[in-house]
């Protein structure tokens, strides 16, 4: 039975999102951590892809070897913050498509706002992997997974880097056929809709907009 909510417990994993943790985290340093750890968020969310196998010739001889089979899966990137995990995915799946799903929270109502978006035309022939760094009150993420629904996809993943339990409650109520990767679960958000303990803001951090 597939697992609906996966926490990454790589030691690498780990190790680096604590150095991102840290709030004298330089912006290079950070965008530089969020690419290998998504490199290593993407190995665990594509274990399942399927195979077939294919007629290779080796220097030797002839044989049956095993090779992704079917249409190549489509990175969904929310953004703005989604564009940095998505690097690190494109680095280890260079072939992959990507949409982008335009969102923003408003800081008042925490309700998700769609600015933008643009996914490929043949995504109901694909496996999407949404992915974005924080998973708070999922509204974000909710909206997104709805409208990419819309589209069909074969099947929808979503990584993340960061959930708070409020979160991955909502998430899993609005979407409880869509597995969620998350390198750690947070105690809890506090009254502004942050993670706690948290990162702070993934997009400033990333960005140096702050
Ligand atoms: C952040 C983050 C998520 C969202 C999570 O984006 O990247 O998309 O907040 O919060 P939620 O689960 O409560 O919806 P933000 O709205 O700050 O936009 P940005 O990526 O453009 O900075
Ligand atoms: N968005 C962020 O970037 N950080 C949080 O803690 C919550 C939402």
């Amino acid at each position: 039975m597939e697992e609906m909510f996966t926490i990454v417990n790589h030691p690498l994993v780990q190790h680096k999102l604590t150095l991102m943790r840290d709030k004298t985290c330089s912006t290079a340093h950070f965008r530089q951590l969020l690419r290998e750890i998504s490199l290593l968020l993407a190995y665990e969310v594509t274990r399942d892809l399927p195979l077939e196998e294919t007629e290779v010739e080796t220097p030797l001889e002839k044989m049956a070897a095993p090779i992704l089979s079917g249409k190549k899966l489509c990175f969904v990137s929310i953004l703005r913050a989604g564009n940095g995990l998505l690097e690190g995915m494109l680095d280890l799946i260079p072939s992959a498509r990507v949409g982008h799903i335009g969102l923003y929270r408003d800081p008042q109502s925490l309700q998700a706002v769609e600015y933008y978006y643009k996914v490929p035309s043949d995504i109901s022939e694909r496996q999407a992997i949404v992915v974005d760094p924080m998973l708070a009150t999922a509204n974000s993420l909710s909206a997104a997974v709805s409208r990419l629904k819309k589209d069909a996809p074969r099947k929808i993943k979503v990584v993340c880097l960061l959930a708070a339990p409020e979160g991955v409650e909502a998430f899993q109520k609005a979407h409880p056929d869509v597995c969620v990767y998350t390198a750690a679960l947070d105690r809890e958000l506090n009254d502004h809709g942050y993670i706690l303990p948290g990162l702070g803001d993934a997009g400033d951090r990333i960005f140096g907009t702050q």
